[in-house]
Formats: structure tokens, sequence, C-alpha cells
């Protein structure tokens, strides 16, 4: 699996497909449409047609966004926490959720209902990858997905851990360079954040 998972904040639904293809060719399969657009549910369900990605969406606070996201073709789903209900809807939905978590007791609860892979958010403002390590000596069998001011000057310190799995950023996906099309450039950025943590 490639380390990083670009956190994608799309404004126009005719970017989405260029901009798959041109992660997908850096090698960085899984995608994150953050549900943080209006386009975003138009941007899901023409990245899920694109040929090697795994698309999934981001953002999913409430029930309704599960299903709108589910409908649209995410076949996974990311949240910035967790709730019952957020996790019922996933559940119910059969949507499998990657939830967050930045402290012991919010990872026990999750344990508790059976999710062991977790994002770690917001990881710099959280305590970072001291933060992650130190979770990890009392819990090891939960991992973490770090996002939130991950960059690749401190991506590696993450992808060490041993309770690290990936990492995600949306510095791949810069917003100059989606306006502007440079598909090229951003294929490059997401080629070096394939090489992160190897
Ligand atoms: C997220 O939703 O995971 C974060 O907003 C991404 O954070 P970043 O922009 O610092 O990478």
């Amino acid at each position: 699996m490639a380390p990083i998972v670009p956190v994608l904040v799309v404004e126009d639904a005719a970017h989405a497909a260029p901009l798959a293809n041109a992660l997908v060719a850096g090698g960085l399969l899984a995608l994150e449409v953050t549900l943080r657009t209006p386009a975003a549910l138009e941007v899901i369900r023409e990245m899920a047609a694109v040929q090697g990605g795994i698309v999934g969406a981001g953002t999913l606070l409430t029930p309704a966004d599960v299903l709108a996201a589910k409908e649209a073709g995410a076949m996974f789903g990311v949240a910035p926490g967790a709730t019952d209900v957020l996790l019922d809807a996933c559940e119910d939905a059969d949507l499998p959720l990657l939830p967050g978590a930045a402290t012991a007791s919010e990872a026990m609860r999750l344990l508790e209902r059976g999710y062991t892979m977790l994002k770690f958010f917001p990881a710099e403002a959280s305590g970072g990858a001291a933060a992650i390590k130190a979770i990890g000596a009392p819990i090891p069998q939960v991992k973490f997905c770090p996002t939130g001011g991950v960059s690749p000057t401190n991506a590696a310190d993450y992808l060490g851990l041993s309770n690290v799995v990936c990492a995600g950023g949306s510095w791949v996906a810069p917003k100059d360079k989606v306006m502007a099309g440079d598909w090229a450039g951003i294929t490059a950025l997401a080629k070096a954040a394939a090489q992160l943590g190897l």
C-alpha cells in the first residue's frame, strides 16, 4: 500500500478525473475526497470511474453524509472523530470507516467497537509522532493513519513508527496546481510522496 493518502478538497468536478489519474500515475492509489465542497459528491462519482484508484469520502460527520458518500461510489469513509451515531451509520451502510481518534481513551473506545485502524487527527496539533508512539506502548494493537499537518518534512517520523500504517496529507494536490491543471506537477509530487518512509 502507498504510504500517503491524498486528502483532496476539490472545487470543480471537471478536475476530478485528471486529478485522480495524476495521483494514481504517481503511485498513490487510495484517494480521500473530503465532503467540504459542493462538488465533492460529483468528484467522488467521477473518481470512482478512474482505473486503479480506490476512492473514499472524507469529513464524514452525519448519517446523511455516509449515505450520500456510499451512493456516490465511495469505497471507504474517513471521519475526523467518531460518534456512535456515525459508526452505526457506516456499519449499517456497509461502508468501511477510518474513524478519528487523538487520545488513548478515544482509541480504546473504538477498539471496544472492533476498530483497529484509526485516523490520528489532528496529528501535529495532538502531539505528532511522539504522541502516537506513546499511545502505541499500552495499545499496540491499534494502528494509525495520521493526518493534519503531515508534510514531506515530518512524514518519515510518522511512517517509521510500528503503529503507523500510512499518513494522509493535502500537499500532494495543492490548490494552485489543481486550478492550473498542472497534472504532471501533481504526478511528480505523488511520486515523491510514494517514496516517503520506504
Ligand atoms: C484532514 O482532513 O485530514 C486534514 O485537514 C488534512 O490536513 P493537511 O491539510 O494538514 O494535510
